[in-house]
Parts: C-alpha cells; sequence; structure tokens
C-alpha cells in the first residue's frame, strides 16, 4: 500500500519535471527513457532482485521448520510409545463371590509406564492406537467358580474359568491376547457374579504393554 502510494507521487513528480524542465532522452539497457525514469527503473529492478533473494530465504526458512515440525512429530510418536503397566490386586482373602458383575481393580501397581492403567477403575484407556499385549492370571480357591474375560469396551476377547470342586486346594489360570486398540480403547478384567479370585500383592496380575504404534 505505501510502496503503490509512492510510486504514485513518484509518477506525480516525474510528469510536473517533464512539464517545467524538458529533459533529453538517454539510451539504456531497457530501451530509451529519461534519465529520472531511467533511473527508477535500476532502482526498481534491484528492488525486484532484493525480494526475490527475501523471498527464497523465506521459503528455506519454511522448509527447515517443516523439517524440525516433523522431528518433534517424530519425537512425541516415540515418546508416545513407552506405554506398560503391572499390577496386582492387593489387598488379602478371597474377593468374591458377588451377586454382580464387576470390574476387577488391581489396586497394587508395580509400574505404569505413561499412565495409561487406572489403578482406581481397574480400566486401561489406550493413549494412541496400536498393537497391545495383554495379559491376566489369577489365584483362588479350589471351592469356588473363577470366571474372568478380558474386555476390550463391551466386548469378550479371551476368558478362563474354574468349576467348582472339593478336591484341589487352589487353582491357578489366566489368559493372554495381543489387540488392535483406537486411541481410547477400554481394556480390563471383568470377573462374573458368582465367581471370586484371591487377592494379595503378588499372585493375581494384570499387565499390558503397546508394542507398536500403527
Ligand atoms: C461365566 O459367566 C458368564 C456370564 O454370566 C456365563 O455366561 C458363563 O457361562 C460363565 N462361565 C462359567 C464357566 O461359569
Amino acid at each position: 500500500m505505501t510502496f503503490t502510494l509512492w510510486l504514485l507521487l513518484w509518477f506525480c513528480g516525474v510528469t510536473l519535471a517533464q512539464d517545467v524542465l524538458p529533459q533529453t532522452e538517454e539510451t539504456t539497457e531497457t530501451g530509451s527513457c529519461f534519465p529520472n525514469m531511467c533511473k527508477f527503473l535500476k532502482e526498481f529492478g534491484a528492488m525486484k532482485e532484493k525480494q526475490e533473494t527475501i523471498k527464497e530465504k523465506q521459503e528455506a526458512m519454511e522448509t527447515r521448520q517443516k523439517e524440525t515440525e516433523n522431528q518433534v512429530l517424530e519425537l512425541k510418536k516415540k515418546d508416545a510409545s513407552n506405554i506398560a503397566f503391572s499390577a496386582a490386586t492387593g489387598g488379602s482373602g478371597t474377593l468374591g463371590p458377588f451377586n454382580t458383575d464387576t470390574t476387577l481393580i488391581y489396586r497394587r501397581v508395580i509400574i505404569n509406564v505413561g499412565n495409561a492403567y487406572n489403578q482406581h477403575t481397574g480400566i486401561f484407556a489406550a493413549p494412541v492406537p496400536g498393537i497391545y499385549y495383554f495379559i491376566f492370571l489369577y489365584h483362588a480357591t479350589g471351592s469356588q467358580v473363577v470366571n474372568l474375560t478380558l474386555m476390550k469396551n463391551n466386548d469378550v476377547v479371551v476368558a478362563t474359568y474354574d468349576h467348582k470342586t472339593s478336591h484341589d486346594g487352589a487353582d491357578n489360570g489366566g489368559n493372554a491376547a495381543f489387540l488392535q486398540l483406537q486411541q481410547g480403547d477400554h481394556v480390563y478384567v471383568r470377573m462374573y457374579a458368582n465367581s471370586h479370585i484371591w487377592q494379595n500383592d503378588h499372585i493375581t496380575t494384570f499387565s499390558g504393554v503397546l508394542l507398536r504404534p500403527l
């Protein structure tokens, strides 16, 4: 805007000057022109060149900025891929049987890298899309039913159970699965009604790890 205005004023000046004192024509590489005009054309050419150099520099800077942004994204991705947890139920003795299905809450955290597992709800929430691995193992008394499933949102993924028996003192079992998760998917262990597990700091556990972000 300022430049256009300046140009307009300059042209008026040239026109006036020409009216007052007639100027002689000159020959330059841009063809024949009045001295003022020649000077202007030369300056204009230099300015244009300068502007092009600035534009090139700006483009180079933008490219470099894009590269930096990509590197930051990669680093963020790498950081987000450190997801792993292991937790035990804590407490002591039998947990259950209850007359409704419950989510097993593993309150004693062993590790929780990335904080994707919630020790208060028992729910793991996938922070990034990827391939994950989960394993849950239980200890229980032999005289009661065990009926657990690994859940992905509202779907059963894998299950483990043990029937009521009078002749074995204790049971151990579990199951595991690889899962492809979207960001925000929930994974947890469901304990069905009328079943139970044995709890302490070390024996009934739930673990998960992100193998590969997608
Ligand atoms: C586990 O619980 C589910 C839901 O109540 C039931 O359908 C299933 O038969 C149970 N499994 C065993 C072995 O009791």
